[in-house]
């Protein structure tokens, strides 16, 4: 059962105040595992600037995207809340759901329960590389099992938080599968995170015709070749021309402004 508490209008001023800091502050602690580090029963040696930075993949932390990553996801959603840009959330590619349980806590924080938070995923990792898009060659990313998690694991971890519930919702499968015909209509983020340049050109093609004006694009693998790659190309076929800003040392996002 979903408990939303306080007004959409109150939040969109931000009038929750210190309560909403306080909660989204301990939500990043608790994604990022920084609360019980010593607790990842692992070999990996856990370096708290590599969960901060986003550098790693950790044993024990349900995202991989870093302080900044999860900061600049809590800023685009304050500013589509404000500006009352119309449209759900999507992330393509959620891995263990850390991205998507903080942006449906985010939501929920200012009390928000009419926009849908989309995780699209395989939920067995990345697909192996295909002829037709030559800058995944040679990836053996499919191969890594550690990307593959399965959708019981993203739901449990939802669970954990408190945070699933109907304004939740799933899209398995590879992306050329479920995207086309995705049952969204418009969106007010997307956050594109699945590392290759086919994962990133069908998502991008796929969900940015459906992006409101203010709306954000958030890419999380510029720093990957092949992405980095893909977004170039959809941007130079489609004309896109809104500067490109900076999260950190991978991530990127721009503001829809036509
Ligand atoms: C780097 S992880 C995502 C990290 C996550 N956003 C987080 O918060 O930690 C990449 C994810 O993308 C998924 N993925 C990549 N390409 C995909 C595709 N073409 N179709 C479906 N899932 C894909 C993988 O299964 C994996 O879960």
């Amino acid at each position: 059962m979903d408990h939303c508490f306080g007004e959409p209008s109150a939040a969109r001023d931000n009038s929750h105040g210190a309560g909403v800091e306080l909660y989204l502050e301990l939500m990043k602690r608790c994604l990022l595992n920084e609360i019980y580090p010593e607790l990842e029963m692992s070999a990996k040696t856990y370096e708290a600037s590599d969960r901060q930075e986003g550098r790693e993949w950790p044993a024990g932390a349900h995202t991989m995207i870093g302080r900044k990553r999860l900061d600049n996801i809590q800023s685009c959603i304050e500013d589509i809340l404000k500006h009352d840009i119309a449209g759900d959330l999507i992330e393509t590619g959620v891995w263990r759901g850390g991205a998507i349980i903080f942006m449906r806590s985010v939501l929920k924080a200012y009390g928000i329960c009419d926009r849908i938070v989309w995780g699209a995923d395989s939920f067995c990792g990345l697909p192996p590389p295909k002829e037709s898009y030559p800058a995944d060659q040679g990836s053996w990313l499919h191969e890594c099992e550690e990307l593959a998690v399965s959708l019981t694991e993203v739901k449990a971890n939802f669970q954990k938080y408190g945070l699933l519930d109907d304004t939740v919702r799933f899209l398995p499968g590879f992306f050329n599968d479920t995207l086309p015909n995705a049952p969204i209509e418009r969106l007010a983020l997307i956050r594109l995170d699945g590392d290759l340049y086919e994962s990133t050109m069908v998502a991008i093609e796929h969900l940015y015709p459906k992006l409101s004006i203010g709306g954000y694009l958030i890419v999380d693998d510029y720093v990957l070749p092949p992405c980095r790659q893909a977004i170039s190309d959809y941007r130079a076929s489609s004309g896109i021309t809104e500067e490109i800003a900076a999260i950190d040392w991978t991530g990127v996002f721009w503001q829809r402004l036509s």
